[in-house]
C-alpha cells in the first residue's frame, strides 16, 4: 500500500546528517578510485538510455563525483541534474561533467511540500546513496522519488545487501553511517513504495582498497506505478 501521508512523516523524524557530507567531503575522488568497476552501475544507466526518450530530463540523487552515471546520461543526451550532501563532491561533479547541472542539497530538501523543488522528471537515479539514510527514513525518501518523477517515469538504484540499520563504518579512512535490506526485503520496500521492478542485477564486489570488505550490490531498474 502506498502511504501518501509523507509530508508529515518527515516532520516526525530528526534527520541526522551528521559527519554523512563531511566523510564525502574528504573522500573526494578516492572515492572512485576505491570503486573503479562500476559494471553493474554502467548497465542500470543503460537500461534508462535505451528506454528513455531523446531529451529527457533525469537526476542523479546523491550523484557524488557525477562518474560515471551524470557523465553517461549527459552523454546520452539528456538533461541531467545532479544533487549531492557534500559541497566536495558537487565541486568535483561541476568540474567533471560541465554537461550537467548540480546542486549542493539535502535529497530530502525535495520531498513533497519540502524547501527546494526542481520540477519534474522523466528517470530518477540514487545509486548507492540511499544507502546512507537510516532505514526510517528510505521510505520517505522512495516517496519522494515518486513525487519528482513523472507518472510511469523509471528509477534505478543500487544498494549493498545488508541486514544494518544506520550502522558506523569505517570507509576510506573515515567513518560513515550506512543501512541495507536483505534482497526480498529491499523488493519490498520498492513496491510498498509504489514501484514496479522491471530488472534486477546483483554483483559481489571487491572494493580496490584494504579498509572496504567485499560486498554483494544489487541494482534494481525500476518503474513508477501510478
Ligand atoms: C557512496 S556515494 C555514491 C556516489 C554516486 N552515486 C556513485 O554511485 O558513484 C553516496 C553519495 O550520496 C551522498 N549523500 C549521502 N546522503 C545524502 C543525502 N541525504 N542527500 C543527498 N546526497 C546524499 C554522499 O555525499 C555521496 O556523494
Amino acid at each position: 500500500m502506498i502511504n501518501k501521508n509523507h509530508g508529515t512523516d518527515y516532520e516526525n523524524i530528526r534527520l541526522d546528517r551528521s559527519g554523512q557530507a563531511e566523510a564525502f567531503d574528504v573522500i573526494g575522488d578516492r572515492y572512485d578510485e576505491a570503486f573503479p568497476h562500476k559494471e553493474g552501475q554502467v548497465a542500470a544507466a543503460d537500461w534508462l538510455i535505451g528506454s528513455l526518450a531523446a531529451g529527457a530530463r533525469v537526476l542523479d540523487l546523491g550523484c557524488g563525483t557525477g562518474v560515471p552515471t551524470a557523465r553517461q546520461l549527459a552523454d546520452a543526451g539528456f538533461e541531467v541534474v545532479g544533487v549531492d550532501l557534500s559541497g566536495g563532491m558537487v565541486k568535483l561533479a561541476r568540474e567533471y561533467v560541465p554537461g550537467a547541472t548540480f546542486h549542493q542539497l539535502d535529497l530530502a530538501d525535495l520531498r513533497p511540500g519540502g524547501p527546494r523543488d526542481l520540477g519534474r522528471f522523466d528517470a530518477v537515479a540514487a545509486f548507492f546513496s540511499l544507502l546512507m539514510l537510516p532505514r526510517a527514513e528510505i521510505p520517505l525518501a522512495l516517496l519522494t522519488v515518486r513525487h519528482l518523477l513523472v507518472p510511469g517515469g523509471l528509477f534505478v538504484l543500487s544498494m549493498v545487501e545488508a541486514d544494518v540499520d544506520d550502522f558506523s563504518i569505517p570507509f576510506l579512512g573515515r567513518t560513515i553511517r550506512v543501512s541495507g535490506y536483505l534482497l526480498e526485503d529491499l523488493r519490498k520496500v520498492i513496491e510498498t513504495a509504489g514501484f514496479e521492478i522491471a530488472e534486477e542485477s546483483s554483483y559481489t564486489y571487491a572494493p580496490a582498497v584494504a579498509d572496504v570488505p567485499p560486498e554483494e550490490q544489487v541494482f534494481l531498474c525500476c518503474r513508477r506505478l501510478d
